[in-house]
C-alpha cells in the first residue's frame, strides 16, 4: 500500500483547504473521482476528510470524529479520570500530565486525555492519518461544544516517533525539567479488534499503515526521555513491548495498559 493516497474535494467551497492539506502531507490532488486509481483515496466534503475504500464492498468511510459517534458516547460515559487509561497516564487527585503520544493513529485515546485536563502532543507519521487527524482536530477545534480544550490542550506534529524522541532527547540535556511527563505508546497490533463494524473501519486503517513492526524500537528512549512514565498500550494477552516487563500493570477486559515508571517518579 502506498503511503501516499490521493484526495479528491467533492465540496466546490473547500478546495483550498484540500490545496492546504495535500501540500502539507505530499498528497496528490485529482479533479475529479473519474480520475481515481488503486484502492483507497481521500475525500474532503462538507462532512469533512474522510479515509474510503473503493468497489461495492469497500471498507470505510474512516474519519476523526472527536465530537460525536463512539467517542462522544466514551467522553461522556467512559468513566472519566477512573477509567483504566486515565489510570496509566497517572491521573490521580488533581494530577494532569503533559502526554506525548507517539503513535497518535484516530487520536480517540489522545481525545479522551485532553478531555480530562491533560496537555497532549499527537505525533502521527503515516501523512494519510496525519492528515485525518489535522481535518478532525480543526474541526473538533472549531466546535462550540469542545472547542476551547482542543485550542488549548492539543498539538499535532507530522513526525516518526524515534526522531521526535531523539529531539526531544536532545533538548532534555538543555533543559531536563522539560522533559515529556508521559510518553504513550499504542502501536498496531495483529487482530486486536473484534466487532464487525470496527473490523471494516480497521480493514482500511490497516491497510492503510499496516502492522507496526518497529514498535520494539520506541521503548527505550521513551524511557530515557519520560520524566514520569511510558504507558504503552497491548491487547489482552500479547506479550509486553520489547519483552520488558513493566512497572504494573492495568488491566481492562480486552485491553492492558503496561506502566513503565521512570526513575523521575511516578
Ligand atoms: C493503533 S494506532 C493508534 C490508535 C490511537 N491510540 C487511537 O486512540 O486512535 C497506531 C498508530 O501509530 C502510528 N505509528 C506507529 N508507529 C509510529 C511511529 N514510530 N511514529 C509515529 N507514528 C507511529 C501508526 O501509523 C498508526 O496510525
Amino acid at each position: 500500500m502506498p503511503a501516499l493516497l490521493p484526495l479528491v474535494c467533492t465540496d466546490p467551497a473547500r478546495h483550498a483547504e484540500a490545496a492546504g492539506l495535500a501540500a502539507r502531507y505530499g498528497l496528490p490532488v485529482l479533479a475529479d473521482i473519474d480520475a481515481l486509481y488503486g484502492t483507497y483515496w481521500l475525500r474532503l466534503d462538507a462532512t469533512g476528510l474522510a479515509l474510503l475504500g473503493r468497489g461495492a464492498d469497500a471498507p470505510g468511510p474512516v474519519q476523526v470524529d472527536w465530537t460525536g459517534g463512539a467517542l462522544g458516547h466514551r467522553l461522556r460515559f467512559g468513566g472519566g479520570r477512573g477509567q483504566p487509561l486515565a489510570r496509566a497516564i497517572g491521573l490521580k487527585g488533581g494530577a494532569c500530565p503533559a502526554v506525548a503520544d507517539l503513535t497518535a493513529g484516530l487520536g480517540r485515546d489522545a481525545c479522551v486525555l485532553a478531555a480530562l485536563g491533560c496537555r497532549v502532543t499527537l505525533v502521527e507519521r503515516s501523512p494519510v492519518v496525519c492528515a485525518l487527524l489535522d481535518d478532525g482536530i480543526a474541526r473538533a477545534a472549531a466546535d462550540t461544544g469542545i472547542g476551547s480544550w482542543v485550542r488549548e490542550r492539543v498539538q499535532l506534529v507530522h513526525a516518526d516517533g524515534s526522531a521526535w524522541l531523539q529531539a526531544a532527547a536532545q533538548q532534555a540535556q538543555a533543559a531536563p525539567a522539560q522533559r515529556p511527563e508521559v510518553i504513550y505508546l499504542d502501536p498496531m497490533y495483529p487482530h486486536r479488534e473484534q466487532s464487525a463494524l470496527v473490523k471494516k473501519e480497521m480493514r482500511a486503517f490497516r491497510a492503510v499503515v499496516g502492522d507496526d513492526l518497529d514498535a520494539d524500537a520506541l521503548l527505550a528512549p521513551a524511557l530515557a526521555v519520560a520524566l514520569r512514565r511510558v504507558v504503552v498500550k497491548r491487547p489482552k494477552g500479547a506479550p509486553p513491548l520489547a519483552g520488558r516487563a513493566p512497572s504494573h500493570v492495568i488491566a481492562s477486559p480486552n485491553t492492558r495498559y503496561d506502566v513503565y515508571v521512570t526513575l523521575a517518579g511516578a
